[in-house]
């Protein structure tokens, strides 16, 4: 078992990464002071295959725990699970010290942590991440909201977790897109912020897509702790918290453009491929840089180039991309591999350039 310390000045906290942790939570609850009630949001999926380690662990430690269950998917994700959700901690008479726990992906976290974060004006809130995206994103950070319509992410807070336990065990059961997708996200971390784990990745790739339990501890643990350092330095994303936007930019911009059909972890390996072409022609990143980003995309299962999508239509997702500041992009660039840095110099033209050399011969 690994660990990540996330001091923060609102609340400090620790990410447990391993095997076998859901067998432990309930310890984990009463090393943490609660005792009595508990709250478990989760999805069926998720519940099915995962909910009676879970359900064990608290039932010895002792705890009276509700379960609340919301229908799988990103749509579920609303102000309307959200309000069912406090009509059922209503109905179970949860109070104000009962400890709530996200049991799933990124849509049962950022969903049971906006429910967690304003019923009562907040409930204590454990992450329980069941999906790789979830273990080394989502988790961590104290971002909670939900969609409102097809607006992602539009009503939220930032609202700390007291703990994140990431049981890897939970890795083994995701469909292999599911799976790819979150590789999305350590690639990025490794690409951004630690030239070492990126020569882990390219050493033990097939171990970690084979879910070989020591690599899936390692990858983990090594993208959580970079996630965990950015957020510590900048808690409300007011900076260096925008590195974790790399590939981002163009990635929204091409789901958008695909009507959602493009995944994001697709999206966002294009458009890190894309933001690594423009750090090569801005003269940063080295022709052999590029080639060994293009390999770990690649090596990762995940696409490297753009469909012919249409241009325009692309363009304009980007124009009205949310992270956009008045004329100037903000873009993340890459220095070299392992250190990104947030640069105002890319213009629409100059992407508008590489987009078409990004594009699917
Ligand atoms: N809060 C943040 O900082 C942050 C960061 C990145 C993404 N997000 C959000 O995260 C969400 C995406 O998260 P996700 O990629 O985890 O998707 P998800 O939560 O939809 O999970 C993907 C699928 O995997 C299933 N699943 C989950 N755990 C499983 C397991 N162990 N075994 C088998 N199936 C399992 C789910 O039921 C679902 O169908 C988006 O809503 C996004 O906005 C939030
Ligand atoms: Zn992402």
């Amino acid at each position: 078992v690994k660990y990540v310390p996330v001091p923060l000045k609102t609340q400090s906290y620790r990410i447990d990464i391993g095997p076998g942790l859901l067998e432990h939570s309930g310890r984990r609850l009463t090393a943490a002071g609660f005792a009595g009630k508990a709250v478990v949001v989760t999805n069926p999926v998720v519940k099915r295959r995962h909910g009676p380690r879970l359900r064990k662990s608290l039932d010895e430690a002792g705890f009276n725990v509700t379960w609340l269950t919301v229908s799988e998917g990103e749509a579920f994700k609303s102000l309307e699970s959200a309000r069912r959700l406090f009509e059922e901690l209503a109905g179970a008479y949860i109070e104000r010290n009962t400890p709530l726990l996200a049991l799933g992906g990124g849509v049962v976290g950022d969903l049971a942590g906006f429910v967690a974060a304003t019923y009562l004006r907040g409930l204590p809130f454990f992450q329980v991440p069941t999906t790789l995206l979830a273990q080394v994103d989502s988790s961590i950070g104290g971002k909670v909201a939900v969609n409102l319509g097809n607006m992602k992410n539009m009503v939220g807070a930032f609202y700390q977790p007291q703990g994140v336990i990431a049981d890897i065990d939970t890795l083994k059961t995701l469909p292999p897109p599911v799976f790819t997708a979150g590789l999305a996200e350590v690639v990025k971390c490794a690409f951004i912020g630690d030239d070492k784990f990126l020569v882990y990745l390219e050493d033990n790739l097939e171990k970690i897509r084979n879910r070989d339990g020591g690599a899936l501890e390692e990858t983990v643990f090594y993208t959580a702790r970079i996630k965990a350092e950015i957020v510590v330095q900048d808690e409300k994303e007011t900076g260096v918290r925008a590195l974790l936007n790399f590939g981002h930019t163009i990635g929204h911009a091409v789901e958008a453009a695909s009507d959602f059909a493009i995944s994001h972890g697709e999206a966002v390996a294009m458009g890190m491929m894309a933001a690594g072409r423009l750090s090569h022609r801005l003269g940063y990143l080295r022709e052999a840089e590029l080639v060994r980003l293009a390999d770990l995309i690649r090596r990762a299962g995940l696409p490297t180039a753009i469909p012919p999508l249409n241009r325009e239509r692309l363009i304009e997702a980007l124009r009205h991309d949310k992270k956009r500041r008045a004329k100037t992009l903000r873009f993340v660039l890459l220095n070299s591999l392992g250190k990104g840095f947030v640069s105002e110099e890319v213009t629409p033209a100059l992407i508008g350039a590489i987009l078409e050399d990004s594009r699917a011969p």
